[in-house]
Order: structure tokens, then C-alpha cells, then sequence
């Protein structure tokens, strides 16, 4: 099973760049052509949140018309930049898990199964997992506690050592879901974005891989005292491919859009299959 994996496309409503410097959707549209090259192709496509830079209506229609140029199916969950009700209006419909609109659903179409969680509140700046989330997950991994799973939402659980990020971290409950993943062992990775940077992590002992974002040439990284925004350089934009098998799990490769590519996250096994 092939998934690949883009985040962080943070499209405009008007289509305008993103803090005046990025063409999002020139960015968005480079990584669909480099999706669609991938030979073989990918059997789905997620899409790890901050589908939209401010969250509006208008900009989360753009998303989808724009991914709708995927060959791949493709998997959404909102991002702190995004709107529930947008996302939900857009992509859904998706099942009410938390009382709270969250977009929180099991894939069960592949091989590996695929559960999305959702660490988004309104506020941009928080981000929690709610116990209805943790029960929920319990109760999915209960079901069918053997079979291979992927978990996938926009933030990760680990700390990154980056103040202004960690700040926004998950205030609760991830600790509740590394216990249960841990308890299980059928986790193969939790796949993340938010970070706009490659991040590899553990949580409770199961791999935690932050895409980059599909835009991250620039990242947005606070205001000046006099609120201008600080826009600061980071790495090159790109998107992941992760390649499962039962035999030796999974592996994942980092892609960047200027066309080099590496092994990253899991180690992979020797020999490495075609990732
Ligand atoms: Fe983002």
C-alpha cells in the first residue's frame, strides 16, 4: 500500500499570496503534478490540515477543486488555519464524533487502515484532543486491534523544542492516545503536519512523521511589536510517500519539489522496496 501524504497547502480565498509572498496555489498545484507522476501511483492521497490559510469558505471550494486534480483518492483533516464548518461544508459529510464538529473517521478501504483525528479548536492558538476522541479511538483500535493502522491529523504530539509551535501544541489528551496506542502495538505511525519542516518523532513508542508543507519556502513565525508579520526561510517544499508492506511495515520518503528525494522517518529495510 502506497499513501501519499501533502500538508499545509494554506490556499487564499482570492487566490492571493499568502502573507504577499507565496503563490499557494501554484505550490499545491506542483505538488498534485509531482503526486500524479509518482509511478506507481499512490492508493490514496491525505491531506494533513491547514488545507486553507484563513479558514474561509471560499478558500476550502478552492482546495478541493484543486485536489480533485489528484489522480489518487484523497483523505482531509482540518488544520489550526482552517474552519470546521468550511472543512465540513466542503469535504463531509464526515460522522459527529466529539460534539464539537471535529472531523474525526476510520478509512477502511486498504490494506493499512486509516483513522483521523482532529487536535483543532477555534482558536488557532489551542489545540486539544477531547475524551470523547480518546474514546472513540479506543474503541476503533478494540475493534480490530490487530490490523495495521495509520493514525492522521494536523499536529503532532511531541514537543518540537520550538517555543512558538510547542505553545500550540495539543494541551490534552495525547498522552491518553499514546497510551492506547501503546497498549495495542498495531500502530504503524502517526502521520502529522503543522510544522511547515520534516519532523520525525516517537510517541509511546510509535513513529511520529511531520510533513512539510506543500508552500514552505516561508513560514509565518509571529508578529513584530509593531505587527508586521515575521516570515521566516525554512526548508524547501515537498510531500511524502510512505510505502507499507506486511512484511516489513512501513517506510516513508521525503519528496522535494525540486525533484531530489530521500529516505526519511522509519528506517527502512535492506533492501529498501521502491518507495
Ligand atoms: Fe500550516
Amino acid at each position: 500500500m502506497i499513501v501519499a501524504q501533502i500538508s499545509d497547502p494554506h490556499l487564499t480565498a482570492d487566490g492571493a499570496p499568502v502573507h504577499g509572498v507565496v503563490d499557494a496555489d501554484e505550490a499545491l498545484r506542483r505538488t498534485i503534478a509531482a503526486v500524479n507522476a509518482l509511478v506507481p501511483q499512490p492508493d490514496v492521497v491525505l491531506v494533513t490540515g491547514d488545507l486553507t490559510h484563513d479558514g474561509a469558505l471560499q478558500a476550502t471550494h478552492r482546495v478541493r477543486c484543486l485536489l480533485m486534480g489528484l489522480h489518487a483518492p484523497v483523505q482531509v483533516v482540518g488544520g489550526n488555519h482552517d474552519l470546521r464548518n468550511s472543512v465540513r461544508a466542503v469535504f463531509g459529510p464526515f460522522p459527529e464524533v466529539d460534539g464539537a464538529g471535529g472531523i474525526v473517521y476510520a478509512v477502511e478501504d486498504y490494506a493499512v487502515r486509516l483513522l483521523a483525528l482532529d487536535a483543532s479548536t477555534d482558536d488557532p492558538f489551542r489545540s486539544t484532543l477531547p475524551e470523547s476522541q480518546v474514546v472513540w479511538l479506543a474503541a476503533r483500535l478494540a475493534e480490530a486491534p490487530t490490523r495495521p493502522t495509520i493514525l492522521f491529523l494536523h499536529h503532532p504530539p511531541f514537543d518540537t523544542g520550538i517555543a512558538w509551535l510547542d505553545e500550540m501544541g495539543i494541551a490534552e489528551g495525547r498522552h491518553e492516545i499514546g497510551a492506547l496506542i501503546a497498549a495495542h502495538g498495531n500502530v504503524a505511525a502517526i502521520l502529522c503536519g503543522h510544522l511547515h519542516r520534516p519532523m520525525r518523532g516517537q510517541w509511546y513508542g510509535v513513529p511520529v512523521l511531520a510533513a512539510p508543507s506543500v508552500m514552505n519556502r516561508v513560514i509565518f513565525s509571529g508578529y513584530r511589536d509593531d505587527d508586521t508579520p515575521i516570515i521566516t526561510v525554512t526548508a524547501p517544499p515537498g510531500f511524502v510517500v510512505h510505502h507499507w508492506s506486511e512484511a516489513s511495515g512501513l517506510c516513508s520518503t521525503l519528496h522535494f519539489l525540486d525533484g531530489h528525494a530521500e529516505n526519511w522517518g522509519t528506517p527502512c529495510p535492506d533492501p529498501c522496496p521502491p518507495c
